[in-house]
């Protein structure tokens, strides 16, 4: 069979029951766009061409799509069979039977002309599978319809369009809630807002779709009534699973779908042979990949692009942002680590920060209340306690005290700090840089150091203790006999 199809995006409306400023179909679930899910449930169906009918907030739309990697774009690998999305505009939003008509040019051309079926998907679909939309397709084939439709029957219909049906089970008419008789509200097979028509009738059949009386917008739902009337073979396929093709209209459903999609990927690690504790409570974005035998614990993120190598221990409360994390990394609880690296064997945390550009070397350590930006941190280095490393290479087998801080900031420019090979630097010291540390020097607790300290020398930049004997007695002798002159 030569395979003409279209699909086609409904993702124009505002979401009124979002009451959002971002269009609906760009809030996220499960670590993507909900507009995002469904492109990438369909491309791999649309022979032709896939087209998203965008209109509220449409530039913004046409930036997220670019950005997931969805196009469009002019330069090669643009173009039709490129699994680019095209874009139809709808200027008003005035109901998904006006969404599709604004696209008619486009799309009688992408299905050239009259031949080609159009599959009509909403953006707000996000848990929709690209098998579950194959077999919509090979149903409507095999009925040889005019129009299928994709239907549900859900434990509770709510919001959605009902199935009216003849007694012969025949499709009839599809009933949106506004409009339905106490009767019809009573049906539990619904419509999923997924269909494939036939070019050829489905835009003569748009034409005649009036404005509903209650709500002023033209239905998309209205085209199958007319179709049934005037004739034509119709069919209907039913959805195995009804969560699947649950349309995302406000932030609770949204919340839950997020979690289904969080499941879903935990679940997946876990096959893969990754321990997750409560994986109910973790969150964990769609490309993060986790090596075999680590451990997340509870309440975790794992964010963006992050990867995870074998043997990790993530711990309880962490999030781990567009990081990589070679093997037998441990991070202890409540850490946050964004665009950093952390190599074999060392160990974060608790409580440690590591900001954009750290590398922590094999076998480092960094402790508890330890703040790291855009440093790199030798192999088998110590920051145990209490630290802020920024701007700082430092070497290998080096010890930062508790309390020690590079300052690296003068109000204007941030500059360096480079602290050698087996350097020893003690607690409660600032390194004010520009300022390096000789391999194998030590600074002394509680130094301030604003000059180089070459190799193997010994720093110390603190005022001398002075003692004075027996001070405290007379100080009290001396209170005793003062009359107080304040209360
Ligand atoms: C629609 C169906 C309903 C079905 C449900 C399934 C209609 C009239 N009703 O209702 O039968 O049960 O989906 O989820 O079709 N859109 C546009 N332009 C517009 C209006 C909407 O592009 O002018 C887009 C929206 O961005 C959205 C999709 O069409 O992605 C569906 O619109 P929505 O308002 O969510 O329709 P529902 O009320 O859910
Ligand atoms: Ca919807």
């Amino acid at each position: 069979m030569k395979d003409s199809t279209v699909v086609v995006i409904l993702a124009a409306g505002l979401g009124t029951r979002f009451k959002s400023k971002l269009p609906k179909v760009l809030h996220s679930a499960g670590g993507r766009t909900l507009i995002d899910h469904v492109v990438r449930a369909v491309k791999p169906l649309a022979s032709r061409a896939t087209f998203a009918v965008i209109g509220y907030q449409a530039a913004q739309v046409e930036q997220a799509l670019r950005s997931a990697g969805h196009g469009p774009g002019r330069g090669p690998g643009s173009g039709p069979g490129s699994g680019e999305v095209r874009l139809i505009l709808q200027k008003k939003q005035l109901g998904t039977g006006h969404a599709l008509a604004a696209g008619e040019r486009q799309l009688r051309r992408a299905a050239s002309s009259n031949r080609g079926t159009i599959m009509v998907v909403c953006g707000d679909t996000p848990l929709l599978t690209t098998a579950t939309l194959r077999n919509l397709l090979a149903h409507h084939r095999r009925k040889r319809a005019i129009a299928t439709v994709l239907t549900a029957d859900m434990a509770n219909p709510a919001a959605y369009g009902r199935i009216l049906r003849s007694a012969d089970g025949s499709l009839l008419a599809i009933v949106e809630l506004k409009s339905a008789t106490a009767e019809q509200k009573k049906i539990r097979e619904i419509n999923t807002g997924i269909y494939c028509f036939e070019t050829r009738e489905l835009f003569p059949a748009l034409k005649r779709v009036r404005k509903n009386p209650v709500s002023g917008e033209y239905y998309l739902t209205d085209v199958i009534e007319l179709l049934a009337k005037a004739g034509h073979r119709l069919a209907v396929c039913r959805a195995v699973d009804p969560d699947e093709v649950a349309g995302i209209n406000d932030r609770a459903e949204l919340a839950r779908v997020d979690t289904l999609l969080r499941l879903r990927k935990a679940r997946e690690l876990m096959i893969a042979g990754v321990t997750i504790h409560s994986p109910e409570t973790v969150r964990i974005d769609p490309d993060v990949t986790v090596g075999p035998d680590s451990t997340i614990e509870a309440g975790v993120y794992l964010n963006g692009g992050t990867k995870i190598g074998p043997e990790c221990v993530i711990g309880a409360y962490s999030i781990v942002t567009d990081s990589q994390l070679a093997a037998r990394v441990t991070v202890k609880t409540s850490c946050v680590i964004t665009e950093s690296q952390v190599d074999d064997g060392a160990s974060v945390g608790p409580f440690a920060h590591l900001r954009p550009g750290s590398q922590i070397g094999a076998g480092a350590r960094i402790g508890d209340f330890v703040e790291i930006k855009k440093s790199r941190i030798g192999r088998l280095s110590r920051a145990n306690h209490l630290a802020y490393i920024g701007d700082a290479t430092v070497g290998e087998d080096v010890n930062i005290g508790a309390g020690t801080i590079t300052v690296n900031y003068d109000g204007v420019n941030k500059h360096q700090t480079i602290i050698e090979d087996g350097a020893f630097i003690g607690s409660g010291s600032e390194l004010i840089a520009p300022v390096r540390i000789g391999r194998g020097a030590f600074v002394a607790a509680g130094s301030t150091i604003h000059d180089h300290v070459p190799a193997n020398a010994l720093a110390i930049a603190r005022a001398r203790q002075s003692v004075k004997p027996g001070w405290m007695v007379a100080r009290v002798r001396k209170l005793k006999k003062t009359p107080k002159t304040h209360s």
